[in-house]
């Protein structure tokens, strides 16, 4: 009997004409759970892991989770348990993973725009690095942990100006964009930094975009991150870590971005060859771990068939998968038990009163009313910017691990929704 995996869902097989994800028969899952339902793939994500690990063999090198992508608890728990920092961008994130119990001496915390309040909880907690991204954090940040009598750990983001080729959403390495500070600048930056009583300069970091697809850039931004390490240790500053940041891509849609091992064979031989293999390396990986890991069950309420469209109308929303209507983003759908007959083409949208709502265009399928689909590639960036928009309760999340499926967040009720809310009182 074959078990063939589907593109981008490695860990998803067919068996006897129906889904499972590692031993779990997906139906079942939906049936005894409810739809939406988030399924993750416990192995799917180790081997993702993996492959980062196996392309570090025999150097220093720390991987960061980037739980953006991911944040819910027994997720972080499983990258914890195998021994990951976390990448994260706000106190919250680090009060997360203090609950999955993760190491808060293995956080780095990135992001444009901490508040003081963020700096003194991370300074208390004792995390590895703060990524700084502007001189006027620099300052602030120096300030509040000269207060608290520490020096706060600091790398600086530098905005290499390279083009990452992705969705311009994602890209964050050009100038025109938010983050880091101008390779130009840096220098400067980093004297300055040098310079101020509440800092300890430990690293430099770069984060050129999300979703990449090809190994140019980040060789590109590599080079330009190392001649500014160059300048700045010649200047007298010592430049402990690296930090590449994440970004690499994963295929929703017969993509091909290179393996992590095969990126990082390329990268360090480039390292290498510029003397700095030897460094402490750091990188930031989310999408990468844990997208392909996971997919959204939901079930078909209508077929509603139209004079220009034919819509598939399911249970699952723009709320519950946001990349389509953000960044007209695609994940295959496809169903739980594939019927005989027919394809019809059908827009899949959810119940949510936006044009917006869309989970799929143009997609053949053989369905009927009561099915249930499986939206694939949904392990990153989906639960973790769900809303509650139309008071929708945010989708439940399951944890497959062999034949073992664990519930890691039960579904929200609407009075849960409603808790921090009050009327007010004449
Ligand atoms: N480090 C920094 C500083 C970042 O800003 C990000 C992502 C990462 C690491 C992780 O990048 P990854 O390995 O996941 O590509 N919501 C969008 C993606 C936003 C990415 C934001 N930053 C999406 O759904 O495509």
């Amino acid at each position: 009997m074959s078990h063939p995996t589907l593109a981008g869902a490695p860990f998803v097989a067919t068996q006897h004409n129906a889904l499972y994800l590692e031993g779990v028969k997906l139906a079942d899952l939906a049936a005894q759970h409810g739809t939406p339902l988030f399924v993750y793939s416990k192995a799917a994500m180790l081997s993702a892991l993996a492959a980062y690990q196996r392309g570090f063999a025999g150097r220093k090198a720390r991987i960061c989770y980037a739980m953006k992508a991911n944040s819910s608890l027994g997720v972080l728990q499983v990258f914890a348990q195998a021994g990951c920092g976390f990448d994260i961008v706000s106190g919250g994130e680090l009060e997360r993973v203090i609950a999955a119990g993760g190491d808060p001496a293995q956080v780095i915390f990135s992001g444009v725009g901490k508040t003081r309040a963020e700096m003194r909880q991370a300074l208390q907690a004792g995390i590895a690095c703060f990524n700084v991204e502007s001189d006027a954090e620099l300052e602030v940040l120096s300030e509040v942990a000269h207060a608290m009598g520490l020096r706060a750990p600091v790398s600086i983001r530098v905005n290499p100006n390279v083009d990452a080729k992705t969705h311009p959403y994602i890209s964050t390495g050009l100038k025109g964009n938010k983050f880091g500070v101008a390779h130009e600048q840096a220098l400067q930056t980093y004297q300055r930094a040098a310079a101020l009583p509440g800092l300890n300069v430990v690293g430099i970091d770069c984060h050129i975009g999300s979703q990449i697809t090809e190994a140019t850039p980040y060789l590109d931004a590599m080079d330009r991150v190392l001649d500014l390490v160059d300048a700045i240790e010649a200047a007298g500053i010592p430049i402990h870590h690296i930090d590449f940041g994440g970004g690499l891509g994963i295929d929703y849609n017969g993509d091909t971005p290179p393996a992590a091992d095969a990126l990082w064979a390329q990268l360090l031989a480039k390292l290498d060859a510029r003397g700095y293999g030897q460094r402490q390396l750091m990188i930031e990986p989310g999408r990468s771990l844990v997208g392909n890991a996971g997919v959204c069950l939901t079930e078909v309420l209508y077929l509603k068939p139209g004079e220009q469209k034919n819509f598939c109308i399911v249970d699952a929303a723009m709320n519950d998968l946001p990349r389509p209507a953000m960044y007209e983003a695609f994940h295959q759908i496809v169903p739980l038990a594939p019927r005989i007959g027919d394809s019809v083409c059908y827009d899949v949208v959810g119940p949510i009163c936006e044009s917006g709502d869309w989970l799929g265009r143009d997609r053949q399928l053989v369905v009927q009313a009561g099915d249930v689909l499986a939206v694939l590639s949904t392990g990153a960036y989906c639960m973790a910017m769900a809303s509650n928009y139309n008071t929708r309760g945010r989708a439940a999340e399951v944890l497959v691990d062999g034949t073992q499926a664990h519930v890691i967040r039960r579904r929200e009720s609407t009075a849960e929704q409603m808790a921090l809310e009050s009327l007010v009182n004449a």
